[in-house]
Formats: structure tokens, C-alpha cells, sequence
């Protein structure tokens, strides 16, 4: 669907013949609109840049700017079209904004990508409740107002995708990280949830539940990450996944098969082998 192969540029209605001044959303004509969190880096960042060079016109929203603006120029320079969209998703009043915002300049929003995360080293001996507050902040909340500012367009016009990046932490506990497993398993089932809700209305839902990837989220763990991958690699998997409006896309292998099987496993067996997964290295 979200091929620019499959959906050749048209005018989107009522924007022909209108005495407006061009806009960003005149130029981008029928493109596909994306709203991407977490575009200043990493998974957010990959997807946005793909996405761009499919022919989508890209709404980048994060926090800092000047990452946003220097993705903007990169997309702009390679003939794609992007649009800043500065916004803590911790807030839902500037997440509300910045949806308004590309979609006043670039038309209705086809493909939300939540990828905004953030994660720390969560001890049970050393709790800090402010640490679970920030986390659900913006891995769930922050996901949750974007699905909010632009799920009734979507809705309206019978067609969009939803698209919620979890994590493979998100299946079960794993030592040391009780707040972003917790995040990370309330995105999946909120996501989860809507897909239920939203079949037949013409609204995809797209759970991704990554394992361990080379982004600046995980350069700062000091615990061995089995099955390490690329960023490149995990954006070319990822997109084929939303390019299918595959309802759920659980990767690397074997990992995720181990991951799903610890659902099943007898508890005991899993303590064994989950508490394997956090030792840290040895200087
Ligand atoms: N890398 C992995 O191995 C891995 C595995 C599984 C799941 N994931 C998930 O994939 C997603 C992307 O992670 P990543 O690895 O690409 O990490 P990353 O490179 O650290 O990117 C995180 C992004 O989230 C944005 N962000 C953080 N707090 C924000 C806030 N309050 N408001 C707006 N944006 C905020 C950051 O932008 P600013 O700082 O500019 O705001 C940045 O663009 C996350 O949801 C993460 O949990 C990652």
C-alpha cells in the first residue's frame, strides 16, 4: 500500500484551483502523509529516511530541533518532502499540536510510526517509581496521543495505519528492567487492543517487537545483546512489515521464537534462563 510505485501522485481533492499560497501540502499532492516519533534517531530516524525515499511525505516529530532540521535538509536534498514537528510526546497537548501542524502543511495523516522510547537500568534493589513515570511517559502515553490526535481522521476517511514499536522485553519480566518491560508490554497490548477494535474500519495496526539493535538507546548497556543488529537491517525488516500491514512482526530469529516460548515456559524455567539475559560484562 504504501508503495509510491502503487500509488502514483495525484491532486488531493480541493486543493486544485485554490487561490492559497502553495504550502508544503500543495507540493506533496497525493503522497502518503507519515507522522514518525523519535525521528531525531535510530529506529524513528531509519524508518522516516525510507519512508521519505518511498515517495511518503514525512511529519518528523521529537525533541531536538536541530537533529529534526538537519533530517528535514537530508530528505529535502534527496527530492523527498519532510516537515519538522518538535514535540515532547510526554505531552499531549504539543503531541496534539505537532499532528495539527503536519497536517495543515502536508495533508491527513496515512501512517503514524510511534517510535519515540526511552529505557534505563531499573534494579529492584535501588527503585525509583520516578524512573516508571517517565518511561510509561513516553513509550506509552506518548504513543497513545499520537494514536489519539490522528485515529478520528483516519477513521473518517476509512483508511490509515497504526504502527506501535515494542520491544521483544516486552513479552515477560527481565532482570533490571522492570519499567521499560512494563512499557514495553502495555504498548503491545494497547496496540494490540485497538487492532481488535479497529477491524473493518479500514485503520491497520502494526505491532513491532524488535530485539537488539545498534541505536544510541542501546550503545549505553553494559550487558551482552544477543543477536546485535544493524540499524539498517532492522528498518529493512520493519518496513516490509508495514509495507504488508502485517497486524504483528517479532524479529530476530531464533530470539523471538525463544521470547514467545518463554510465555509458555514453567515459570521456574524461566527465572533460569531469563536471569541469564542481564549479567553484565565483566570489566
Ligand atoms: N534499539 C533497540 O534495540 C530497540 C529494541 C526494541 C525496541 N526498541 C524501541 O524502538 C524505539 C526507538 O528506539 P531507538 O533504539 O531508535 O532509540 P533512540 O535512537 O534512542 O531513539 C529514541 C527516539 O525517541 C525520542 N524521544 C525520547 N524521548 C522523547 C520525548 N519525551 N518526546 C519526544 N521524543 C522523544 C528521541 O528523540 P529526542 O531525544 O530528540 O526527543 C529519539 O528520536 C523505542 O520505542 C525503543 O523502545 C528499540
Amino acid at each position: 500500500m504504501y508503495s509510491s510505485r502503487a500509488r502514483q501522485p495525484r491532486p488531493r481533492e480541493g486543493w486544485r484551483g485554490s487561490s492559497a499560497p502553495p504550502t508544503l501540502r500543495a507540493m506533496t499532492i497525493d503522497r502518503p502523509v507519515s507522522f514518525v516519533t523519535g525521528a531525531s534517531s535510530g529506529l524513528g530516524m531509519g524508518l522516516a529516511l525510507r519512508f521519505a525515499a518511498e515517495g511518503h511525505a514525512v511529519a518528523l516529530a521529537a525533541r531536538r530541533v536541530d537533529r529534526l532540521d538537519e533530517l528535514v535538509e537530508r530528505i529535502r536534498a534527496a527530492g523527498g518532502t519532510a516537515l519538522a514537528c518538535p514535540c515532547d510526546v510526554r505531552d499531549r497537548d504539543q503531541v496534539h499540536a505537532a499532528v495539527a501542524r503536519a497536517e495543515a502543511e502536508l495533508g491527513p495523516v496515512d501512517l503514524l510510526i510511534a517510535s519515540a522510547g526511552v529505557g534505563k537500568t531499573t534494579a529492584a534493589q535501588n527503585l525509583d517509581a520516578a524512573d516508571l513515570e517517565w518511561i510509561l511517559g513516553v513509550n506509552v502515553l506518548g504513543s497513545a496521543y499520537a494514536v489519539e490526535a490522528v485515529l478520528p481522521g483516519m477513521l473518517a476517511r476509512r483508511r490509515g495505519h497504526l504502527v506501535g514499536i515494542g520491544s521483544l522485553a516486552g513479552y515477560g519480566g527481565l532482570p533490571k528492567t522492570a519499567a521499560y518491560s512494563a512499557s514495553k508490554g502495555a504498548l503491545k497490548n494497547y496496540f494490540e487492543s485497538l487492532r481488535l477494535d479497529l477491524r473493518g474500519t479500514g485503520v491497520a495496526v502494526t505491532v513491532i517487537t524488535p530485539g537488539y539493535v545498534k541505536t544510541e538507546l542501546t550503545a549505553k548497556n553494559a550487558h551482552p545483546m544477543p543477536q546485535l543488529m544493524e540499524l539498517g537491517d532492522a528498518v529493512d525488516v520493519m518496513t516490509r512489515a508495514i509495507q504488508r500491514r502485517a497486524p504483528h512482526c517479532a524479529f530476530p530469529r531464533p530470539l523471538s521464537t525463544l521470547t514467545w516460548l518463554g510465555q509458555v515456559f514453567p515459570r521456574r524455567l524461566y527465572d533460569a534462563v531469563a536471569s541469564g539475559v542481564r549479567r553484565e560484562k565483566k570489566e
